[in-house]
């Protein structure tokens, strides 16, 4: 099968800094990968690259196939590309049902309407009856975002990344500043994702990375360092020393 995602050789600086350097890596439709590195390693710059906030200094990014290096976010979006940012998107003075109503008025390709318009599409409205209850925020609809609790905010903004139906679900550590609770929330939920939505997740928390991975790679100084599953991972000495804080390699064997 081909591959849904191909990135070959990209790149990006800023100034005197390779944040992200000739990076090369494909994701299999259904796959669940997840890119892990130190704070700094260039996994959000990476991460921008792909989704279009951000241009490359060279590099290619294919989606189905199609070249899609420097096409527009919403472009990607229409492809069938969603991203959950690691900063939060919502509208934080509007309700849970208005931000889900935005939401799903985005992936219909235009621009958004008045609110006033589309809060009285039925279709829209059920739609995001449904976005909400699967998230457990429907008897949240409501409030505004900004009196939600952080946890809560964190769920309705990957659900909503979910409104465009994509193929490609791409999460920017989805558990920052979560409980251990919720990110077991975020993990499950990710992990209850139908296959036809391949995920591609960027996390320095090793437990989420470990609890979604099938294929785990590491970003070390804008490079990928080394990949490989879980157990690989698990037991690859380069990702001790670099990631766990172990300097021990560097006196064994010389
Ligand atoms: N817009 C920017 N301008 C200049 N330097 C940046 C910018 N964004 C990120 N960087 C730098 O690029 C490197 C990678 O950052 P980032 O991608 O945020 O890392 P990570 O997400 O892995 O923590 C860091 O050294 C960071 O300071
Ligand atoms: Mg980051």
């Amino acid at each position: 099968m081909a591959a849904l995602l191909e990135v070959s050789g990209l790149s990006v600086h800023f100034g005197g800094l390779a944040a992200v350097k000739d990076v090369t890596f494909s994701i299999e439709p259904g796959e669940r990968l997840v890119m892990i590195g130190p704070n700094g390693a260039g996994k959000t710059t990476l991460f921008n690259l792909l989704t279009g906030q951000l241009k490359p200094s060279g590099g290619k990014v294919l989606f189905k196939g199609q070249d899609i290096t420097h096409k527009p976010v919403y472009a990607r979006t229409q492809l069938g590309m969603a991203r959950s940012f690691q900063i939060t998107s919502l509208f934080p003075n509007e309700t849970v049902l208005t931000n889900a109503l935005i939401a799903l008025q985005g992936t219909r390709g235009g621009r958004y309407r008045m609110f006033g318009v589309f809060t009285r599409d039925k279709v829209l409205r059920s739609a995001a009856q449904e976005l909400l209850e699967s998230i457990d925020l429907w008897d949240k609809r409501s409030e505004t975002v900004s009196s939600l609790a952080y946890g809560e905010t964190r769920k309705l903004e990957m659900g909503l990344s979910l409104a465009s139906s994509p193929d490609l679900l791409m999460l920017d550590e989805p558990s920052c500043g979560l409980t251990p609770t919720e990110s077991k929330d975020i993990t499950e939920r990710i992990n209850t994702l139908g296959k036809k939505i391949t995920v591609l997740m960027i996390s320095h928390d090793m437990d989420l990375a470990f609890g979604v991975a099938e294929r785990i790679i590491l970003l070390h100084f804008g490079e990928i360092s080394c990949e490989g599953t879980c157990d690989e991972i698990r037991a690859n000495q380069t990702v001790k020393d670099i990631y766990m804080g172990s300097h021990k390699a560097s006196t064994a064997g010389g």
